[in-house]
């Protein structure tokens, strides 16, 4: 198993991995191929931190990073970072591959002096590498009441004491824009899924807002 740097000559492969390790899952079909195809050129994106992994001669996993913001209570914004989409393909899922990527990324993030990471994620998943509820740090979700204990809403100071040391005692999380480029451009999104093999779109349960 090998990590490294995806290139260019990587990209189709990489949406391809991400479309087929999030379909059905969140919501019937996914989104999150053309989130990562948007935002390899956005400013936000961090390409020493766009990671693949290889077995078997093939990607069966990937990673990126972007910068993100806080905003203090003051109204004042301060950056930050986040993760994600991290996929691994569904032949290669729970065998311990998305959680050496993710430490990968992690100890190379570190490295780059990122101190504080927060993400929309699984917990079940993600205290495995050290992250916990956002809100024990008091840092709030844009999109919920400050004082909701949001079970999704995860975070994590690579570096310890980095929210102190940067003065930061609350704050709210404000994902970076990019990850909404699918609800703003529906007919370039539906143009690009097109050139995809068809798959069926299934309601399933476990899906966001799934009701029996
Ligand atoms: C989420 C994902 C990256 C995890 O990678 P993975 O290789 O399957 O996970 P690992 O085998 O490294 O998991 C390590 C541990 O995390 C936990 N875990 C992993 N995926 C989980 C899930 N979907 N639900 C609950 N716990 C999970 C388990 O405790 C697991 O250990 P176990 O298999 O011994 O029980 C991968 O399953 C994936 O690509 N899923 C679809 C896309 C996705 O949801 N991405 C994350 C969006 S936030």
């Amino acid at each position: 198993m090998e990590i490294r740097l995806e290139t260019c000559q990587d990209y189709r492969e990489v949406e391809n991995l991400t479309r087929e390790a999030f379909w059905n899952v969140y919501r019937p079909g996914c989104l999150e191929h053309y989130v990562l195809r948007q935002y390899r050129t956005n400013p936000d994106f961090i390409p020493a931190l766009d990671l693949v992994m290889e077995e078997d001669n093939r990607i069966i996993g990937h990673v990126m990073f972007s910068k993100a913001e806080l905003v203090l209570n003051n109204g004042n914004r301060t950056p930050s970072w986040t993760f994600g989409p991290i996929s691994i393909h569904p032949d290669y899922k729970r065998k311990g591959y998305g959680l050496k990527l993710l430490q990968y990324a992690l100890d190379k993030a570190h490295g780059m002096g990122i101190g504080f990471l927060c993400m929309e994620g699984n917990i079940d998943f993600y205290k495995h590498a050290g992250f916990d509820l956002a809100s024990k740090l008091n840092i709030h979700y844009h999109a919920e009441p400050k004082d909701a204990e949001v079970p999704y809403f995860l975070a994590q100071e690579l570096i310890p004491g980095w929210l102190q040391n940067n003065g930061i005692t609350e704050a709210t999380y404000c994902p970076p824009k990019g990850y909404f480029v699918a609800d703003e451009n529906p007919e370039d999104f539906e143009a690009y899924e097109a050139t995809f093999p068809k798959e069926e779109k299934l309601r399933l349960p476990g899906q966001l807002g799934y009701e029996e």
